[in-house]
């Protein structure tokens, strides 16, 4: 993998506007330190944390958080109450931080795959967050891409049937206003920590033309350095989004 030095500038204009994050390895990172996963899973909150205010540093707009996907729900049940616990203790307590720092936090996923207190959670940091101006925090919470594109089909089906919307035409953009979130641009660079080089279901039609970053830093021991590296490195990419070259 070609590696540019994280020292090299970045032009603000070749910054991305959409940065999202497959947040994975915590689990090795506990196994290597003898500890059991959810020590893993917690360590990657602080991870979290650091990596919202190096986004806001940077002035990245859409930071979205790849947290638990469709398929985590075959983990052990001791796991997955682990992980639903630490996600609602966390838009609990650090609902204020962000408020603090401008932040806005938003949700994508299947809610109703929730408890009502975690819905509960969300919805209140949705409410505490909304006026936020500064980066935009997407959390994918039970989110799967195909359960994401299947349901926006679902409810265009249903548009359709009750005359609200008409099947031959229906285009890229229209198909677009049915996903969860609209409104946000589709990300510009993916980073996945801990080595996989895989989507693992993430954000299968935002990801068209995404640039990808794969390191095998675990998600709890993300860095700085880490993250400029990786936008130093998409600094220096050439999209050409199917075009060609100037
Ligand atoms: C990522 O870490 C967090 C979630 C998927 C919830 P993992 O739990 O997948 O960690 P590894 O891949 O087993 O190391
Ligand atoms: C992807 O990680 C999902 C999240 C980071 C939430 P996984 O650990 O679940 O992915 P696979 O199983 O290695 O593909
Ligand atoms: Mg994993």
């Amino acid at each position: 993998m070609k590696r540019t030095p994280p020292s090299a500038q970045i032009e603000s204009g070749r910054l991305p506007t959409h940065v999202a994050m497959i947040m994975d390895g915590n689990g090795r990172w506990a196994a290597v330190r003898g500890k059991e996963r959810l020590v893993g899973h917690r360590a990657g909150v602080d991870s979290v944390l650091r990596v919202v205010d190096w986004c806001r540093e940077a002035s990245i707009g859409y930071l979205t958080l790849y947290a638990f996907s469709t398929e985590n729900w075959r983990r052990s049940a001791h796991e997955v109450s682990g992980l639903m616990r630490l996600m609602g203790l966390m838009l609990r307590t650090k609902v204020g931080l962000l408020r603090k720092r401008n932040v806005r936090l938003r949700v994508v996923g299947r809610r109703t795959d929730l408890s009502a207190a975690l819905q509960r959670s969300i919805a209140a940091a949705e409410r505490d967050t909304a006026d936020g101006t500064g980066l935009q925090l997407i959390l994918a919470i039970s989110y799967g891409g195909r359960a994401e594109i299947a349901e926006a089909a679902r409810r265009f089906a249903c548009d359709v049937r009750d005359g609200k919307a008409e099947a031959e035409a229906l285009s890229d953009d229209a198909f677009r206003r049915y996903l969860y979130a609209p409104d946000v641009p589709d990300p510009d660079l993916v980073i996945r920590t801990s080595g996989e080089f895989r989507l693992s279901n993430f954000l299968l039609w935002q990801c068209a033309y995404a640039e990808l970053w794969v390191t095998p830093v675990l998600w709890p021991d993300f860095s700085k350095a880490d993250l400029q590296a990786a936008l130093a490195a998409y600094a220096a990419r050439d999209r050409r989004m199917g075009g060609r070259r100037a």
